[in-house]
């Protein structure tokens, strides 16, 4: 290794977590990874509900939930009142779509999109909610925030676009985009923006308010650490009388929030222990140096990764664009030999107990690694070696 990995934070070590010694886990940005006081906190609150449903559920949990929303919105600088959990980010967006799909208008999305917003505007085309999907070729390398701007600016002036959905942090290639310049182009021309912020709560300092966009979808089981089917959408005041979650229930026609409090009967004990995971990490480290110490982490792993390697990162720009994942493009030889992502991924897990993420959405292969506080300089090692066996 010819550089230095940042000093471990004090206290971060594996037992923290369920996380096995055997494994190199370096994608908790698929599911994130629960600290154990947050675990224990939703098995208390499950255990609660096991014992008398209709107390928990009617009465209970209502008071856990006001809190929670408030705590929740305020971390994320996000005006509560349209602020509403869902399960997850795919949830979110789907309600935007079954809300105000875009009918004549395209739906516009960037071509390193996660692979369910393009399955699901191309469903919404199909089913005569937009006129098409069009795509933007966000550069790869990016070389600089501008050019994403401008590729953004770009594919807006062609035309034709009724909404554009913007990845806060792209999946598969790590790249945080501008999104507060995007959206100002988008209202410059008119056109609604809806922020797919899946990666971005917890893995950045986030200021929903001041994006200024017509919808923030997010998830809070990925770098908040709340438990799975912790997800928010966040609506601009314009359309809190018009946007509605999927599942509409009761209060369906008594106002945003409360269409979002009750969804039917589901596990909403995710969304309860959020403030939970909050105040954990924030007792822990505190939120600045936590997301200090990713950034720094996931910097020197991607040089480090990619020397070895011969090939680049996808952030060009020297950590600008970078925040807790970074992804390297992979030689050539590993998608001749193994021809699926999955196929490699699963091997190198199976094989090997490494956990990576593999992208292919604009047809190289692009491997992520994203950093947890428990991540070490000996990961990336183990990372490399396993690479130089399965070339
Ligand atoms: C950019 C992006 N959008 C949406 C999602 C979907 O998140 P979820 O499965 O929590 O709904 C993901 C998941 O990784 C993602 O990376």
């Amino acid at each position: 290794m010819s550089s230095t990995a940042p000093t471990p934070l004090p206290g971060s070590e594996r037992s923290c977590w369920s996380l096995p010694e055997d494994w190199t886990f370096l994608n908790p940005g698929s599911f994130g990874l629960r600290l154990r006081e947050v675990q224990t906190a939703r098995t208390e609150l499950l255990t609660r509900w096991e014992a008398q449903p209709v107390d928990f559920i009617e009465r209970e949990s209502l008071a856990l939930y006001q809190s929670s929303l408030e705590r929740t919105a305020s971390f994320l600088r996000a005006d509560v009142d349209g602020f509403g959990f869902v399960s997850n980010a795919t949830e979110a967006i789907d309600a935007v779509l079954a809300s105000h799909p875009p009918r004549g208008g395209s739906i516009l999305l960037g071509d390193q999109v996660y692979g369910a917003v393009a399955a699901a505007s191309k469903w919404v085309t199909r089913t005569g909610g937009a006129a098409g999907v069009q795509t933007v070729r966000v550069p790869l390398p990016a070389m600089s925030a501008a050019d994403i701007v401008a590729a953004w600016k770009d594919a807006l002036d062609a035309g034709g676009v009724g909404l554009a959905i913007v990845d806060h942090i792209t999946s598969g290639t790590a790249l945080v985009q501008p999104v507060a310049e995007i959206t100002a182009a988008c209202r410059e021309r008119g056109v609604p923006v809806l922020i797919d912020g899946a990666h971005a709560p917890g893995m950045l300092d986030l200021d929903i308010n001041a994006i200024g966009a017509d919808w923030y979808a997010g998830n809070l089981h990925k770098w908040v650490g709340a438990p799975a089917g912790a997800g928010f959408l966040w609506t601009a005041p314009q359309h809190r009388d018009t946007t509605r979650p999927l599942a509409l229930s009761h209060e369906a026609n008594e106002g945003y929030a409360q269409a979002f409090l009750w969804q039917g009967t589901r596990d909403y004990t995710p969304w309860l222990v959020a403030p939970t995971a909050i105040e954990a990490i924030e007792r822990r480290w505190g939120w600045t140096r936590l997301q200090a110490w990713q950034h720094e982490m996931a910097f020197w792993a991607g040089g480090e990764v990619s020397s070895a390697l011969g090939t680049c990162v996808a952030d060009g720009t020297g950590g600008a664009l970078t925040a807790a994942m970074i992804s390297v493009k992979l030689p050539g030889e590993y998608q001749r030999r193994y021809s699926d992502r999955f196929v490699f991924r699963d091997l190198l897990a199976r094989d090997h107990r490494v956990e990576v993420a593999i992208d292919d959405s604009v047809g190289d292969w692009w491997l992520r690694m994203s950093f947890g506080p428990w991540a070490r300089a000996e990961d990336v090692a183990r990372l490399l070696e396993v690479l130089a066996a399965t070339a």
